[in-house]
C-alpha cells in the first residue's frame, strides 16, 4: 500500500459555521473538496504520531464514501488507530462519549444534524477535540485558514475497509476498530438515570412514543427504551436509520415531527412523546397534547435535577445560549448557582463544563445536555424527563404548570425566515445595527427599549472574545427581541427572530404564546423592516 501525495487547489468556502462545515452533497462530491478539508483538519490539530481518532456520522447519504476517504487519509497522516461506529454510524453524543471514554485525540463527526439528506440534501463534517466537544473557534479558524492555503493532501492507496462487522482490521499499518455504537452510550445512560424507577413507571401503564425520524437514534432508542426499560415494542417509531431519513426533515419540532405530533395530540394519545434529530443531539419533549418549549425544558430539568441519581448532589451551574429564554436563570437564582449566557452553538459550553463551572447546558433550538459528554444529547434529555416523571408521578403538563406557578413563565417563541436572499437578510441586520442609537430609550406600544446591542462574549475560562453574535433589543419589563442569522444553512440565508416576554401571573398561564407575543412580533417586524426588505409576509417555521 502506498501513500500518495495529491496536489490540490484551495476552495474559498470551507469556513466552519455554528457546527462544522455544512454544504450540499454535490459540493462535497467535487474532486478534492472533502479531502482538502480533512487535510486542513489534520494539518491544524498537531496530533502526535500514532494517535487514536474516533470516526462516525449520522448515516446520511455520502456518509459511507466519506468514511472510507477519511480512514485512508488518517492512515496516511500518521494516526495509529481509528475507532469507527459500525456501518460508519455514530450519533453525535455517542461520538463524544466514545472520545471521552477511550481518551482519543478527538474525533471526526460527519453530520448535517437536522438538515435533510439524500443526493441533493446536506452533508457536514466537524472535528471534536479531546474533551469530546466541538472544536472551539480558535481551532475552527485555524482549519479555515489552512483550507485557504492548502496545496496537497495525503491519502493511502488501498481497498475500502468493511465496516459492517465488529472487530479490528489493518489499513496500511493503522488499526481500524469497528465498534458497537450503542454499548458505551447505553452504559453511560444507565450510570446516570434510575432505570429501575423508569421501568416501574412504564410497567404501570405510562405510555411513551419516541420518534427517531429515520435518523441515527433508532438503534440507541430501541436498545435503551424497548430492551433495557421494557417499553412495549413500537414505542420507538421510525427506528430504522435511512440515508435520506425516509425523505423527511429530521428536525424534532412541531413542524417537521408532525407524525409524532399528530399521535400525541390525537385520540388515545400516549402520556409522553419525544423525538430526536438526524445526528441524535436534539430533543423535543411532549406531554399528552402538550408541548414543552426547549427553554422551559432546560429550566425544569435544572429545577428537578436532584431527583436524578447522576445529579443528586446538585448542579455547579447552568449555561444557556443567548437567544434561549431566561427561564433557566430564574431556577439558577433560586438554587443560588451561577447561570452563564453564551453565544449560539454548543462549542461555547465546553470550557465552562471542563472548568467545572456548569453541569447543565441548553439552547432554545431543542438542545439540552450536561457534563456527561461535551455535546447536546437528545436521548439523555428524554431519559432525564422520564426519570423526573417516574419520581414525581405527575403528568408532563402538571409538572410544567407547577414550574410556571413557582418561577413565573418566560413566554417564548422563535420565528424562522428560511431561504432568504443573502443580500436581503444582511440588509435587515445592517439596518438593525444602524438603528441602535435611534431605538435606545424609545417607547414602542407598551414596551420601552432598555438597551440594544450586538451580543459579544468573553469566555470566562480562556478569555477568548466572540463578537457579532446577534442583535438584542431588551425592554424595561424584561421582554426581549433577538435577531440572528443562522450559521448552519446551506442555501441562501435564514434569519431567526427570538421573542420572549415574562409573565409572572399564574392565572394567565394557559395562554397561547403567539397571542401573548403578538405585540412584540409586530414591533420586531416594524423595526427590522423585514417584510419590505425580504418580501416575506410569514415565517417558514414557528417554534
Ligand atoms: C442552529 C441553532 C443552534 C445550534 C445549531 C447546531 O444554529 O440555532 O442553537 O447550536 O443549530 O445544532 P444556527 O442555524 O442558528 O446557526
Ligand atoms: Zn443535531
Amino acid at each position: 500500500m502506498t501513500i500518495r501525495t495529491i496536489p490540490t487547489q484551495p476552495f474559498t468556502d470551507q469556513k466552519p459555521g455554528t457546527s462544522g462545515l455544512r454544504k450540499r452533497v454535490p459540493v462535497f462530491q467535487q474532486a478534492h473538496y472533502l479531502e482538502n478539508f480533512v487535510q486542513s483538519i489534520f494539518d491544524s490539530i498537531s496530533a502526535p504520531a500514532n494517535a487514536t481518532l474516533v470516526l462516525g456520522g449520522d448515516g446520511r447519504y455520502y456518509n459511507r464514501e466519506a468514511i472510507q476517504v477519511i480512514l485512508k487519509m488518517a492512515a496516511a497522516n500518521g494516526f495509529g488507530r481509528v475507532l469507527v461506529g459500525k456501518g460508519g454510524i455514530l450519533s453525535t453524543p455517542a461520538a463524544s462519549c466514545v472520545i471521552r471514554k477511550h481518551k482519543t485525540y478527538g474525533g471526526i463527526i460527519l453530520s448535517a444534524s437536522h438538515n435533510p439528506g439524500g443526493p441533493e440534501g446536506d452533508f457536514g463534517i466537524k472535528y471534536n477535540v479531546t474533551n469530546g466537544g466541538p472544536a472551539p473557534e480558535k481551532v475552527t479558524e485555524a482549519i479555515f485558514a489552512r483550507s485557504k492555503q492548502i496545496s496537497e493532501y495525503r491519502i493511502l492507496e488501498a481497498a475500502d475497509i468493511s465496516l459492517d462487522s465488529l472487530g479490528v482490521s489493518d489499513l496500511g499499518g493503522m488499526q481500524v476498530e469497528v465498534i458497537d455504537p450503542v454499548t458505551d452510550y447505553a452504559d453511560l445512560m444507565a450510570s446516570l438515570f434510575d432505570f429501575a424507577a423508569i421501568r416501574d413507571l412504564l410497567a404501570g401503564g405510562f405510555r411513551i412514543k419516541f420518534d427517531a425520524m429515520h435518523a441515527v437514534t433508532g438503534p440507541y432508542a430501541r436498545e435503551i427504551l424497548e430492551r433495557q426499560l421494557n417499553a412495549p415494542a413500537g414505542s420507538v417509531m421510525n427506528a430504522e436509520p435511512l440515508p435520506d431519513f425516509g425523505n423527511g426533515h429530521p428536525d424534532p419540532n412541531l413542524t417537521y415531527a408532525h407524525e409524532l405530533v399528530d399521535i400525541v395530540y390525537g385520540e388515545n394519545a400516549p402520556d409522553f412523546g419525544a423525538a430526536s434529530d438526524g445526528d441524535g443531539d436534539r430533543n423535543m419533549i411532549l406531554g399528552k397534547g402538550f408541548f414543552v418549549t426547549p427553554s422551559d425544558s432546560l429550566a425544569i430539568l435544572a429545577a428537578n435535577a436532584t431527583l436524578v441519581p447522576g445529579y443528586k448532589n446538585g448542579l455547579a451551574g447552568i449555561a444557556r445560549s443567548m437567544p434561549t429564554s431566561a427561564a433557566a436563570d430564574r431556577v439558577a437564582q433560586a438554587l443560588g448557582i451561577p447561570c452563564y449566557e453564551t453565544p449560539t452553538g454548543w462549542k461555547f459550553f465546553g470550557n465552562l463544563m471542563d472548568a467545572g463551572k456548569v453541569t447543565l447546558c441548553g439552547e432554545e433550538s431543542f438542545g439540552t445536555g450536561s457534563d456527561h459528554v461535551r455535546e447536546k444529547d437528545g436521548l439523555w434529555a428524554v431519559l432525564f424527563w422520564l426519570n423526573i416523571l417516574a419520581a414525581r408521578k405527575q403528568s408532563v403538563e402538571a409538572i410544567v404548570y407547577e414550574h410556571w406557578a413557582k418561577y413565573g413563565r418566560n413566554v417564548y417563541s422563535r420565528h424562522d425566515y428560511e431561504g432568504l436572499p443573502t443580500d436581503a437578510a444582511n440588509g435587515v441586520m445592517k439596518h438593525l445595527h444602524g438603528s441602535f442609537a435611534n431605538l435606545q430609550g424609545q417607547t414602542l406600544g407598551n414596551y420601552k427599549v432598555l438597551f440594544c446591542d450586538d451580543f459579544s462574549y468573553i469566555d470566562p475560562v480562556d478569555g477568548s472574545i466572540s463578537t457579532g453574535q446577534g442583535v438584542r433589543i431588551g425592554f424595561t419589563d424584561g421582554s426581549r427581541i433577538v435577531f440572528r442569522l443562522s450559521g448552519t444553512g446551506t442555501e441562501g440565508a435564514t434569519l431567526r427572530i427570538y421573542l420572549e416576554a415574562f409573565e409572572p401571573d399564574v392565572a394567565k398561564h394557559p395562554l397561547d404564546a403567539q397571542a401573548a407575543l403578538s405585540e412584540l412580533i409586530g414591533i420586531a417586524l416594524q423595526i427590522s423592516e423585514l417584510r419590505t426588505r425580504t418580501g416575506r409576509e410569514q415565517p417558514t417555521v414557528i417554534t
